[in-house]
């Protein structure tokens, strides 16, 4: 099969697939099917400076086209992270790209500064769709302005390349993605979960309110990574909604040059390999010496 590597941030990578954050758990739950040598790069479970307890159920629903989850962003803490699971992954030779998040902008510079640089992690991935407690609860990842700012901040606790992952719930996406640029991000991941909530017609009440993933997300993460491909000069991972080969392959096409899936494994634990299978055997097909040579080349 054709060469899959890629060059991220000065690191090498077997193929340019990872699956999404929150959506392999801390990686070792997938051993008994598939090894995860197998990603391009394991993505972590958001991680907080301290531990975090979730929300209660359901936190998980099937949607038509879709699932909300409402996890609450669960975690053992960056430390016990470090301590009892990352060296799974150097043993493993996978690299490593930690997503993080806080609620206050204190607890994100602490989080980011934690995390020592390490030949095995590729870069911070910094989720920004988390509601700021000390503005009434509204998202670091709203507003041009507070993203140029907390990516500014984190960026001087860190010397690991910083990737800020942005929220669609924004009136425009290309704005957001230039303010993260201008305040250092080194790239970007596009897209989030999508704000949702599900009543239930019978018993009145509304049994889940969260984020919206899976097929429904995929046009609108196609057209966040296609604007700001054009927008901004820096690496773009793509996600939301990749289910299969065809969907992976309309994502480099539009400008990312690297994919996470998410939703996908919950439907078949196997989409992942399946997927950087496909990649392979697509690039083959048509005589492609790698991903680069159909990053960004879907034209309007
Ligand atoms: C169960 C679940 C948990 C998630 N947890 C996180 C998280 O901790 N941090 C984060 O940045 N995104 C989180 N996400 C969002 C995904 O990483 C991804 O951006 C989104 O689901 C879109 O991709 P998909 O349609 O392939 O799932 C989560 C998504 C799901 C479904």
């Amino acid at each position: 099969m054709g060469n899959l590597t890629v060059e991220f941030f000065e690191k090498t990578m077997r193929n340019p697939v990872m699956n999404a954050s929150g959506t392999l758990g801390y990686g070792k739950e997938i051993e008994s099917l598939w090894g995860i040598e197998t990603l391009g790069a394991y993505v972590t479970k958001g991680l907080s400076a301290e531990p975090h307890h979730g929300n209660p159920t359901p936190r998980v629903w099937e949607e038509r086209n879709g699932m909300i989850n409402s996890i609450g962003l669960q975690n053992i803490g960056v430390d016990r992270f470090f301590d009892e699971y990352f060296p799974y992954f150097k043993k493993r030779k996978t690299p490593v790209i930690v997503n993080f998040f806080g609620f206050t902008e204190e607890e994100y510079l602490a989080c980011a500064a934690k995390i020592k640089p390490d030949p095995f992690i590729v870069a911070l991935e910094m989720n920004l769709s988390c509601p700021n407690i000390k503005k009434g609860g509204i998202s670091f990842g709203k507003e041009p302005g507070a993203v140029f700012e907390i990516v500014k901040h984190v960026k001087g606790v860190t010397k690991i390349p910083l990737v800020a992952k942005l929220t669609p719930e924004v009136r425009n996406i290309v704005e957001i993605a230039q303010a993260a640029h201008e305040g250092g991000a080194d790239g970007l991941t596009l897209i989030n979960t999508m704000p949702a909530a599900v009543v239930d017609v019978k018993s009145r009440n509304i049994p889940i309110r969260g984020g919206l993933s899976g097929p429904i997300l995929k046009p609108i993460a196609l057209r966040a990574v296609y604007e700001c491909s054009k927008a901004v000069p820096i690496p773009i991972i793509g996600a939301g909604g990749i289910m299969n080969t065809e969907d992976a392959i309309s994502f480099f096409m539009a400008g990312a040059r690297a994919i996470q899936i998410g939703t996908a494994t919950f439907v078949d634990p196997y989409a992942i390999p399946k997927i950087i299978r496909g990649i392979g055997e697509y690039l083959d097909a048509h005589g492609c010496s790698g991903i680069g040579d159909i990053v960004g080349i879907a034209r309007d």
